[in-house]
Parts: structure tokens; sequence; C-alpha cells
């Protein structure tokens, strides 16, 4: 099979969607992987690197998109790259379809088989190809917050630990998957006082077990939610409905009532955000206020630490994109957790909670 590289386009994405010893792989087990020049440079992999690894190196993206029947890369296509795609190509990478009715059509319409790591989801529920960039965003989110707390940066003039005698700042995160349980680690290190809601009892009992008493937990219900949001200094948005729009949990009306100065980072942005005054931002424009309460919405994070996240990512994608290159589509049912990645095939939505978002109607993928 050819396989596809782009480089990435999206504002400061600085990622890529295969490293070298992916290319080795491939290449090893028969395939041809053809690299879009400079694809890996920003994080950290040369031309050469891959040259020398067994891929080809493509100058320009419409030759590449072309030439490969399956294309890996990390975001989701952009309105100026929907032209490069072939009908009914092979397309993995992150798409988070639910709040992107656009791009759902351009899917549909041109029969991509649109596979999206943020749905592969094993048996038990967990999400092998979500889970790497979330722990890297979650901590991300820390650092984040703790730089738009300082008053330099439009924040409280706070410091997350506090100091001998005065209180650390407050942070409450909404949701305790792989993005709240990782910010609410990296916060509990740096001495803020964290409180944690989440509306699985389970893993409320888990975190609590686990850090032992250094974190404060609550169970989802409106009422805790604005009890905990109101007296934040920093909230952290990190609810997933896996496939499907973030709940918005934190009101207009709670966002009025917080205190100027405080922060909030909905890392659950790519799947609307759970906040209802949150709107996507960019690297390059990372906050906005309302009410004076800084938002941001950044919703490629992990692209800020790309050389980190492109190793993370990859080693998590690479066993799924062996199983495609081998077997093309086939490959999913080979595979339970690759056919919920399927979001879209054949010009019809193939995943139940992104028909659900969208309004759109829902049709099983099928041996
Ligand atoms: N912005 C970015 O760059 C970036 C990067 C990585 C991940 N993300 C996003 O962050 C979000 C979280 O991802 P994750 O991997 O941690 O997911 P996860 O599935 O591991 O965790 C989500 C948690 O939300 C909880 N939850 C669901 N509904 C809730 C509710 N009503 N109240 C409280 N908790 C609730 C679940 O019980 C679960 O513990 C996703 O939208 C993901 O796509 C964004």
């Amino acid at each position: 099979m050819m396989i596809g590289v782009p480089k990435e386009t999206k504002i400061r994405e600085y990622r890529v969607g295969m490293t070298p010893a992916g290319v080795n792989l491939l290449v090893e087990d028969g395939h041809a992987v053809l690299i879009q020049k400079g694809a890996g440079e920003a994080s950290g992999i040369s031309d050469l690197d891959y040259l020398q690894a067994g891929a080809a190196i493509i100058d320009t993206a419409a030759p590449l998109y072309a030439g490969s029947d399956l294309i890996v890369k990390v975001k989701e296509p952009l309105p100026e790259e929907f032209s490069l795609y072939r009908d009914g190509q092979l397309l993995f990478t992150y798409l988070h379809l639910a709040p992107n009715p656009d791009l759902t059509r351009f899917l549909l319409e041109r029969r991509i088989a649109g596979l999206g790591y943020e749905t592969v989801q094993m048996e038990d529920g967990s999400l092998p190809l979500l889970f790497p960039m979330s722990l890297i965003a979650g901590r991300m989110a820390v650092q984040i917050g703790a730089h738009f707390l300082e008053k330099e940066n439009g924040g409280k003039g706070l410091l997350l630990s506090g100091a001998p005698g005065v209180p650390p700042a407050r942070m409450v995160v909404l949701g305790g998957g792989a993005v709240g349980e990782n910010a609410a680690r990296l916060a509990i290190g740096a001495n803020a006082d964290v409180t944690l809601i989440d509306i699985n009892p389970r893993k409320l009992a888990m975190l609590d077990e686990r850090y032992q008493g250094r974190l404060r937990t609550l169970y989802s219900t409106p009422y805790a939610i604005r009890d905990a949001v109101v007296g934040a200094d920093l909230v952290i948005g990190a609810v997933l409905v896996p496939g499907g729009r973030a709940p918005h949990l934190v009101t207009r009306a709670m966002v009025a009532a917080m205190a100027p100065g405080s922060v909030i980072v909905d890392v659950a942005i790519d799947q609307g955000g759970c906040v209802e005054t949150i709107r996507p931002t960019t690297h390059e424009q990372p906050v906005y206020e309302v009410d004076g309460v800084l938002h941001y919405g950044v919703t490629n994070i992990p692209g800020a630490v790309c050389r980190t996240s492109t190793f993370a990512l990859t080693n998590a994608t690479l066993p799924y994109v062996r199983l495609l290159a081998a077997h093309g589509l086939e490959a999913v049912f080979r595979d339970r957790a690759l056919l919920s990645g399927v979001n879209t095939q054949g010009g019809l939505v193939r995943h139940p909670a992104v028909a659900a978002a969208l309004d759109l109607p829902y049709e099983p993928l099928t041996h």
C-alpha cells in the first residue's frame, strides 16, 4: 500500500503523523511511505532521517495526496486541504467531527473512509489513541493556567502553590479521565488546592484512593459544579462523552459569578467545550475575556510540545497503521477498537455518537 504523511497546516501545529521508526517498520512490511518535505522538521526529524528509514520525500502536498491510498496525519482536514483528497481515500487522523458539520459533510460527499483517532475505543471503554495526547494536554493545562494567572498575562496575579502563610490557588478540574487526572497530578505536585469533579463514582473512588487526601473529589451535579467553579481561580475543562459533543457544565451565569482574573482552560474544546462561553482559539491568539475571566480554548494543545507529542502519539498509532496498511479498510473487522474508529465511510456516518451530535442518520459498518 502507498501511505502518505503530509505536513500539518493547522496554525502552529508542529507534530507529524509518523516517525522514522514507523516508516522503517512499514517499509519492512512491504509498503511504500511518502513523506512531505519538511513534515518532521519542527519535531526535530529531518527529511534525511526519513529517507534513511526508507521513505520517499515528496516536495508538495498535491502529489502526495494523489499518490496515497492511506493518509496518516495528526489533525483534521482543513477546508483549504479538501481539494487534495481523492474520493474514497482512507484517512487516519484526529477528526473530532461532533462540533464540525462542514468537515463531516466533506467526508460524506467525497465518500472518504475517515477513521478518527479519538474514537478508537477498547472494550473496557479506554481510548488508546486519545490517551497519550490527553495525558500531555492535561499536564500542559496546568502550566498554561499558571502562566495566565500571572498578572502580566491578564490573571489575578496568583502563584499556584501560594507561599508560606498565603493560601494556594484553587483549581477545579471537570472530568477525571486522562486529561483531568494528569492536570490534577501536576497541580498536586505544585501544591495547588485541587478539586476534581466526575460523574463516574468508580473513577472518583479510584482517584480518592490514589491521591490519599491530596485531592478533593466531588460527584458531578450542576449544584456541586456551580459551588466549586464560582470560587475557583483556575478551571480546567476535561469531560468527554466519546464521539459526542461535550456537555455545557459551566454556564454563562457561573462564569459571570467568577472573580475577574480567574482562568478557564477548556481542554474539551475539541469536542465543543464544556463551558458555555468557550470558543476555539489558536496558539497564536490563545485567550480572550468574558466578564473579566480569561478563556483558553486551543484545540491542539499538545502541538506546542511537538517533539514529545509526536513520539507519544505515533507510538500509539503505529500498530493500527500497520493493520490498515496490511488489510485496508478490512482491518476494522480484525480489530474491534479500530472498527469504533470509523466515523464516515461510503458517504454514511458510521459512528453513533457523531451521528447523534450532528443529527444525521447512523448506519453501522458491517462485514
Ligand atoms: N485541546 C486539546 O488539545 C486536547 C488534547 C487532548 C485531549 N483533548 C480533549 O479533552 C477531553 C477529555 O479527554 P480525556 O482523554 O481525558 O477523556 P476521558 O474519557 O479519559 O475522560 C473524560 C472524563 O469525563 C467524565 N465525564 C463525562 N461526563 C461528565 C459530566 N457530566 N460531569 C463530570 N465528568 C464527566 C468521564 O467520567 C471521564 O472520567 C476530550 O474532549 C479530548 O478530546 C483536547
